[in-house]
């Protein structure tokens, strides 16, 4: 009843005033300003990570992505809700299993994350269809409008979403903070549709405020429909102003400069979507595109928008990028992978990148003055034209935010300056391309911080004194200066730090080199510790919340929480090994990050005692009050060879007496497909209902023995072909159409996509009586439709022209053999061993020859490889695993990878650039035996095949 009442309430104010729902006395309650959202009259700086579940089938692992994201200072997580994911077919949804997106909401809260609920229904986000279901293109009436059989479709939908996500809002005690509409919808579109689905949002109870993520430069749905209908409350700016272009890392802005609009002067600044990886568009492969995002980016950027637009609002996309496992991949841009380069990478490591994202994060959670701030004037260095500074200060407390940065965005040069500032004359000194964020006049807990040139990443009360965190490039100048009512104590503990007092500042001048360590006592405040350390040094600290109050830990791999009790410290922390070269990430990845060893805990005094998991380890008090001690190496995890591997061959469906009497008939002689067939009947898979991967068809003619060619077209999405037989007998295969596959709706759709003209052999056509074209096309994914535009999202998948010099041809077509329970509609296609499930762990493999995929020969069509093996990893540990193709793969083949039934990619010269695949915990058997199996299509005859392959580990760490 009163959630009824609330959304009648939010209705009315929506539809009348756009004003947030209000509610006098309710226990939680979402609010904002110009400045920020405002959780409970609370400020929040939303500093939010992309996550999508849907690329990572193991929601055992969910968990330990979110309190990764968690652990890097984060406070919200962006989710993206599939609707393709959950729907097979109109009106059948599936929330159950990997699906469960209850489950997700729950670990995100318990993670303790705010959640940015994003259910589209449009989502883009390089997935098949932008996320629509396959189903959603045999609809008629434009996708992502208010026509009808849209609508119906997708308010079936949201029915079915809306009120999982409504049951878990912040008003309702939960994570979600906020509703994002539709995904760059642009101006020329439907206001109505907009309109429509906030008012289905607000009648499933969704009352929280909405928003939307504009695309590029605020140039479309935000700016121009700000008040009418279908304006959100919340209108927010995606920006990548590093392009894609991977191959490419050493750009710099080539898509400007990054800087997030203000697009109304009663919301706050919001990022929605701000770039922090990378689709491979040029397959350069995704270390590349973690470079071209990489921290330099990050510095220069992140800061600038921080400063420079008063953002408080950002959502970073991808924090973790994850698979395109199945055919969830859209077939223009990505390929399985989608890891983005991301700061946590698809086998969930963390990289460089995640550091800087830690010490922003922190600065951003420690240091509240942030959350409403305004431009001020700032003098620039007066000795350096090079670097200038821009500034912002909290209208409140007076804190100033400066940002020193190059006054060329390009330069490289490292230059330095001196800033007049705050009563000082200090140093300042930039890298090229790199930005320093420095905070004058703050409340630094129980001290007054006159000023920093070293950036704040983090400081806690710990046991009646201040614990800062402080940081500075590696080398360069530094100077702090707090104010004391008398002369304070200044002990050095550590490092190289002169100090002078004069007139009530403290003045501390240093290099910042290693850590160094300084104890200010006395001086009328409580006691200061200040740890000033290179950016590598500070990215070492980890802080988490207790009941007793913050604890920093320097040390191990990540500090997922901690807690004390009685005497005793204890972390939830991983502890690796020796830096292990990544497979993939590259030794890059790892440079910052420490190994087993040293681990230093600052936490209050009567914890005397460390425990991290299950481990006591032994620690001494330092001089610095905190504990120290080491971490034991995890054990190695060995790893079995990939042998005995058996070969079957299929496609069956080649021979002419194969019988397809139960095939369905492919007979339609009309389709709402806005893209006419070239020839009837439609041949279009979706059309009968087969919507993903592999489909075959089978055409009867009898023949008068004048046909010479078969003439086909078929689209299948980008890197996409077609095998074709006749009589049983192999004529050649043709590359799938791209008709307009990466185009857009300017380029008119090609008449003649996907062309094979295949010349009939003599002596092959059996007149008077049936023969038999077999075809098999493997479909990539469906097109996206990111400007809503049918033509382009509702491309045909298949054959679209079939003819054999004008003699009749009966058709029939064949696709996936039903929906996989658990894994679902975008498991699997049409192919022969998929249909008798051959993919699947349990299939009796007995009878198959043994041959090894890497040496033994192809021939044109399908053959199918198994193996077994068994893993024991140590318990207790994270050892992501991956599968690796040695060797240089033929464009003539490609693989699908099945382990334990589940699709989880797509190997081939001619598929992308990936040769590793991750087979996430969850689908893998950690502890006992595993399934993989191969489905490898060859066009023409290859003398070996995909291989040698082998597992490796990406990592280990102990969970302790
Ligand atoms: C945005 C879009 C996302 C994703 C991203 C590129 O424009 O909203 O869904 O596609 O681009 O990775």
């Amino acid at each position: 009843m009163r959630r009824t009442l609330l959304v009648l309430l939010a209705m009315l104010l929506t539809c009348a005033t756009l004003v947030v729902p209000t509610r006098a006395a309710a226990a939680r309650e979402v609010t904002y300003d110009r400045y920020s959202l405002m959780v409970d009259g609370r400020r929040v700086v939303l500093q939010a990570a992309e996550f999508h579940y849907f690329r990572l089938p193991s929601p055992g692992l969910w968990r330990d992505v979110l309190e990764k994201f968690k652990a890097a200072g984060f406070n919200a997580v962006s989710l993206y809700f599939s609707w393709a994911y959950h729907s097979p077919k109109s009106g059948v949804y599936d929330f159950t299993g990997v699906r469960d997106v209850d489950r997700l909401l729950r670990t995100a809260s318990e993670a303790g994350l705010y959640v940015i609920a994003r259910p589209g229904p449009y989502i883009n986000a390089e997935s098949s269809g932008g996320g629509l279901p396959a189903w959603v293109k045999t609809v008629p009436g434009r996708a992502r409008s208010s026509e009808a059989g849209y609508q119906t479709a997708y308010r079936e939908w949201l029915h079915r979403i809306n009120p999982i996500i409504a049951r878990h809002q912040v008003t309702d005690g939960g994570p979600v903070v906020l509703y994002n509409a539709e995904n760059e919808y642009q101006v020329n579109t439907d206001a109505a549709y907009m309109q429509d689905i906030q008012d289905q949002a607000r009648a499933d109870g969704i009352d929280v405020p909405i928003t939307t993520n504009d695309c590029c430069d605020g140039g479309s749905w935000s700016s121009t429909w700000a008040t009418g209908p279908g304006a959100v409350q919340i209108p927010g700016i995606d920006d990548y102003p590093q392009s894609f272009e991977c191959a490419n890392p050493g750009l710099w802005g080539p898509w400007g400069e990054g800087l997030t609009e203000r697009l109304r002067d009663d919301i706050p600044v919001f990022a929605a979507e701000y770039q922090a990886g990378a689709i491979d568009v040029g397959n350069a492969g995704y270390d590349k595109c973690r470079e071209l995002t990489g921290p330099a980016f990050m510095k220069y950027f992140y800061k600038n928008n921080l400063v420079t637009t008063g953002a408080t609002m950002f959502s970073y996309y991808m924090g973790y990028g994850g698979t395109n496992w199945g055919w969830l991949a859209q077939p223009n841009d990505v390929y399985t992978s989608y890891d983005y380069g991301a700061p946590i990478t698809e086998a969930r490591r963390l990289t460089p990148k995640y550091d800087e994202f830690k010490r922003q994060g922190y600065f951003l959670q420690a240091v509240a003055p942030l959350a409403k701030t305004d431009p001020v004037a700032t003098p620039p260095p007066s000795d350096n034209p090079a670097l200038t500074t821009v500034a912002r200060a909290n209208p409140d407390t007076g804190t100033q935010f400066v940002l020193v940065k190059h006054t060329d965005r390009a330069a490289t040069s490292t230059d330095a300056a001196t800033l007049d500032w705050a009563g000082h004359r200090v140093p300042v000194q930039v890298k090229g391309r790199d930005a320093h964020v420095l905070v004058a006049g703050y409340d630094l807990g129980g001290q007054r911080l006159t000023l920093s040139t070293s950036e704040i990443m983090t400081h806690a009360a710990i046991d009646g004194r201040d614990v800062a965190v402080l940081y500075g490039t590696a080398g360069s100048p530094g100077a702090t200066v707090l104010r004391y009512g008398s002369e304070p104590r200044v002990t050095v503990l550590d490092g190289r730090v002169t100090s002078s007092y004069s007139g009530g500042d403290l003045r501390l001048d240093y290099s910042h080199e290693g850590l160094a360590r300084v104890l200010v006592t006395g001086g009328g405040r409580r006691p200061l510790m200040l740890l000033i350390g290179t950016d590598e040094e500070a990215a070492r600290f980890w802080r988490a919340d207790t009941a007793s109050g913050p604890v920093l830990v320097r040390g191990t791999e990540l500090v997922r929480s901690a807690s004390v009790s009685g005497d005793t410290a204890r972390l939830v922390a991983d502890v690796a090994g020796d830096a292990t070269p990544m497979a993939t990430g590259g030794a890059t990845s790892l440079a910052a990050r420490a190994g087993a060893g040293e681990v230093e805990v600052f936490a209050p005094p009567a914890a005397r005692r460390l425990r991290i998991g299950t481990h006591d380890v032994r620690v001494n008090r330092t001089p610095s009050g905190s504990l120290l001690g080491s971490t034991r190496a995890p054990e190695p995890a060995p790893l079995p060879e990939l042998t005995s591997w058996r070969a079957r061959p299929e496609a069956p469906e080649a021979q002419p007496r194969f019988d397809d009497s139960r095939w369905t008939l492919a007979d339609h002689t009309a389709t709402t497909n806005p893209h006419p067939p070239k020839t009837l009947p439609v041949l279009y898979a979706d059309d009968y209902g087969y919507h993903y991967g592999n489909v075959w068809y089978r055409g009867h003619f009898t023949a008068t023995g004048a046909e010479t060619t078969i003439d086909l077209n078929a689209i299948t999405g980008l890197r996409g072909n077609y095998l074709v037989w006749l009589n049983g007998r192999y004529l050649g295969s043709a590359a799938g159409g791209v008709q307009a596959d990466s185009g857009d709706q300017w380029t008119p759709p090609n008449p003649d996509p996907g062309p094979g003209h295949f010349a009939i052999p003599s002596g092959m056509l059996k007149p008077g009586t049936d023969n038999v074209i077999a075809v098999l096309v493997a479909n990539m994914g469906h097109n996206d439709d990111w400007i809503a535009d049918d033509l382009r999202f509702k491309q045909p998948r298949g054959l679209i022209g079939a003819s054999v010099g004008g003699t009749p041809v009966t058709w029939r077509i064949q696709g996936a053999a039903g929906v996989d329970k658990i894994r679902g509609g975008l498991n699997n296609g049409g192919l022969y061993g998929e249909r008798t499930g051959w993919h699947l762990p349990a299939h009796p493999d007995t009878s198959w020859k043994n041959a090894d995929p890497a040496t033994a020969p192809l021939t044109p069509g399908v053959t199918w490889y198994r193996t077994s093996f068994k893993l024991d990893l140590p318990k207790g540990h994270d050892v992501p695993i991956g599968l690796r193709f040695g060797g240089d793969p033929s464009p003539a083949y490609r693989v699908l990878i099945f382990l334990n039934g589940w699709n989880v990619g797509q190997y081939g010269g001619d598929i992308g650039p990936q040769r590793d695949f991750t087979l996430p915990a969850g689908l893998l058997n950690e502890h006992g035996l595993n399934t993989l199996a191969l489905a490898v299509t060859a066009e023409e005859p290859v003398p070996a095949g995909p291989g040698p392959i082998s597992l490796f580990a990406y990592g280990n760490v102990r969970v302790d």
